[in-house]
């Protein structure tokens, strides 16, 4: 791979300044198999193009009676692979010399039947025996109707796939060529794109990184009304998981301040326990000093109560209870006017559609560099779950609204945005 200057669909720059070098311009080996889905392949090799990286074609025989190849090889400019050497009675492709030099395949859309070979080790296309001798990250995207998505063998062969370290993308719901509407229909192309880049960000190569100390705040805070009864919310830490596992593949030095996140630690990340607003103000305090880019990804109790009781407390004969509450600190705005040339990046969970105003607002008001919106009231941007959708403020006037993606593909996003802005001193990659 080699270092490029990278720009989003409007030509800004992630920091809103030109010139700014991300990694990853890689070669793409993608595989298109057969179903409907597979005319969308073309613009997910034009994004991947646009992205500047470059990508070479392999199909099925099924996926060439749904696109010609002499569609993908005019867009790609290279051949496009259809048969191995031999077969068809033709002189074909010998599958080292399509695998050889690439550094991540994608194979979009994946069907039943292609994913279920992939998954036993069948080796009998091109394409098949492309995925059985590629040693580099695999990117997978499947594509059919909603009775075959959600039979158990498929349920099998997707489980086989991912223990073997393949990245699916979980497929869209909505109406299927067949009329139906349910899960199965292909991922959109940005996020196809989202998840290639998600998962060459993670490969060793792409260490833009290295050096630079990452402070995360992760989880939520409980704030004890007495021994046993809190006031908490539901934040699962998984946000936060997932930038740092992102920046730590990047070789960035991540020290994550967490507040009762049940999900498993990472081996290279160290782990500061906080589970109260008071203790995460704490532990912050202690770590942002030393730190060179902070992410407020925890959700913190605004309010705790007053006089957290000693013991529990007992039913009081009153049929209603007051639990006076506190103001806590905002942990991010106090960091904020501490800072020494410390990033700063807070979070806003909002609701409605006045919601990016105020997430707008929330970073002119702390005085961060970039603010990370997401809407609590759209589906499948609520906490806990594996996906976000989010619009990443700044850094200055640049915004970026992202469609639904993994939380780790979301966390390369901010990590891109936030990258450019970390002084230069710091970088060693
Ligand atoms: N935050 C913080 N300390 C607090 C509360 C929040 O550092 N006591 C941080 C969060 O981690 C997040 C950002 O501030 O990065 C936004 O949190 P939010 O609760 O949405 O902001 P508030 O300032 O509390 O605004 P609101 O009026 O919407 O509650």
């Amino acid at each position: 791979m080699r270092p490029r200057a990278r720009e989003d669909e409007r030509g800004i720059s992630p920091s809103g300044r030109e010139g700014d070098t991300l990694p990853a311009v890689a070669e793409i080996l993608m595989g298109v198999t057969g179903g409907i889905a597979a005319y969308k392949s073309l613009d997910v090799l034009r994004i991947l193009q646009r992205h500047g990286h470059g990508v070479s074609v392999v199909m099925t025989h099924t996926a060439e009676r749904f696109v010609g190849s002499a569609s993908f090889a005019a867009l790609s400019g290279r051949e496009v692979g259809t048969h191995l050497f031999g077969d068809a009675g033709q002189p074909g492709y010998h599958h080292l010399d399509v695998t050889g030099g690439k550094d991540l395949m994608l194979i979009a859309p994946a069907s039943a039947n292609t994913m279920s070979q992939m998954a036993t080790g069948a080796a009998n296309s091109l394409l098949t025996s492309c995925y059985l001798a590629f040693r580099g990250p695999v990117v997978v995207a499947p594509a059919m109707n909603t009775a075959m998505w959600l039979h158990p063998a498929t349920a099998r062969t997707i489980e086989t796939l991912r223990a073997d370290g393949v990245h699916l993308v979980d497929p869209d719901t909505g109406l299927l060529a067949d009329g139906a509407v349910g899960p199965g229909r292909l991922a959109e192309p940005a996020v196809i794109v989202a998840a290639v880049e998600a998962a060459l960000a993670g490969t060793a190569a792409v260490k833009d990184m290295a050096g630079v100390r990452v402070l995360i705040s992760a989880g939520g805070t409980r704030e004890p009304i007495d021994a046993v009864r809190y006031v908490g919310n539901h934040s699962s830490g998984r946000m936060g998981w997932a930038l740092a596992a992102a920046a730590y593949d990047r070789g960035a030095e991540v020290v994550v301040v967490q507040a009762n996140v049940d999900l498993p630690r990472q081996p290279g990340i160290r782990y500061v326990n906080a589970p109260t607003a008071r203790e995460m103000r704490d532990a912050c305090r202690a770590e942002f000093t030393s730190s060179d880019l902070l992410l407020m990804c925890a959700a913190v109790a605004d309010y705790r109560p007053v006089a957290a009781a000693g013991g529990k407390m007992d039913k009081a004969e009153a049929e209603s209870l007051t639990v006076a509450l506190e103001r806590t600190t905002d942990i991010l705005a106090e960091l904020a006017a501490l800072r020494d040339d410390q990033v700063l990046i807070g979070f806003a969970v909002e609701h409605g559609p006045d919601g990016l105003g105020r997430a707008r607002a929330k970073r002119d008001r702390k005085a961060v560099d970039i603010v990370v919106h997401n809407d609590a009231a759209v589906a499948g941007a609520a906490f806990g779950g594996p996906d976000n959708i989010i619009t990443i403020i700044g850094p200055g006037e640049a915004e970026i609204a992202l469609p639904r993606m993994s939380k780790r593909a979301c966390a390369e996003h901010i990590l891109d945005a936030a990258r450019p802005l970390v002084p230069a001193r710091t970088v060693s990659a």
